[in-house]
């Protein structure tokens, strides 16, 4: 029997009594995508899955991508091409994954790509002694208690989404050509979007380095970004997820913003990743 339990914070929810090594009970399928939809972060503890069943689970939630272009510019693994690993473990002299050891600023995953992944799931194999923690901002509450001038202020504007940089500050290799720096890959999307299952519109705010307003003096759109960002990410809208190993937690990051604390360099932390395919975003 599958137990949704909500975190009581402003989203997040465990689900208890999965075993997510085994194909999902049509049934328990169902309550899971529920509890999604609902409570937008889901949390399995206890879950000592292999790839392939991480893979397999991941499938419920619809096609998946490849590795994408990372700061490191491999693909993780040759067996399985949709396994990202995002890890601070030095093999070799090269690290192991992606994102290192620092913080991760406040983003939702990919927005400066034409079609951002719809969810991401991330699978606790190596957790740290201390930090490292994760934290989940609504940003459905956010948009629901955006003030009314901001509101108006953003009303059918878009905005440019970096990806010079990773959301640990790191320079995308896919931007680098033979040693020489290109122009950064960027895409431009709808401040306000609808979200496709719920069609309930909401702020969708990407990443805040070297992101713009299209169309605005350069000065007024910092002023609305940073007004914009800070509304969105008050401590009310978060929950924080301190991570043990065997944790795998789904995020929705059509209306979920994400970030993580630091941790001491020499704790060895490794999630196992993958990433669901999205679909283009529609302005709300
Ligand atoms: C990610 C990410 C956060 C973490 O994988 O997209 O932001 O806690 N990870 O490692
Ligand atoms: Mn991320």
């Amino acid at each position: 029997m599958i137990e949704v339990i909500p975190t009581g914070k402003a989203l997040g929810a465990e689900i208890r009594g999965a075993d997510l090594s085994q194909a999902l009970d049509p049934a328990d399928a169902g309550t899971i995508m529920d509890a999604w939809s609902e409570h937008l972060v889901l949390l399995f503890r206890n879950q000592f899955i292999s790839d392939p069943e991480l893979i397999s689970f991941s499938r419920y939630f619809g096609d998946l991508d490849l590795c994408p272009p990372n700061a490191t510019g491999k693909q993780y693994s040759a067996e399985h091409p949709e396994l990202i690993i995002v890890s601070n473990v030095i093999v070799d002299g090269e690290p192991m994954g992606s994102l290192g050891d620092g913080e991760l600023r406040w983003h939702t995953d990919m927005s400066n790509h034409p079609v951002p992944p719809k969810a991401s799931i991330l699978h606790a194999l190596e957790v740290s002694s201390e930090g490292g923690e994760t934290e989940f901002c609504n940003m459905y509450s956010a948009t629901s208690e955006l003030p009314e001038h901001l509101r108006s202020a953003i009303a059918g504007k878009w905005a440019h989404q970096d990806g010079t940089y990773d959301s640990a500050g790191a320079p995308q290799r896919s931007v680098e050509v033979a040693g020489v720096r290109t122009e950064s890959p960027y895409a431009r999307h709808p401040l306000m979007r609808r979200h496709p299952d719920t069609d309930r519109p909401v702020l969708y705010l990407g990443r805040r380095p070297k992101q713009y307003i299209v169309g605005m003096d350069a000065e007024e759109s910092e002023k609305l970004l940073d007004a914009l960002w800070a509304h969105a990410t008050q401590r009310k809208y978060v929950w924080t997820h301190e991570w043990r190993v065997g944790d795998l937690i789904i995020w929705d990051n059509r209306c979920i913003m994400h970030r993580r604390n630091a941790f001491p360099a020499d704790s060895r932390r490794t999630m196992h990743r993958t990433q669901v395919t999205g679909a283009a975003i529609i302005a709300a």
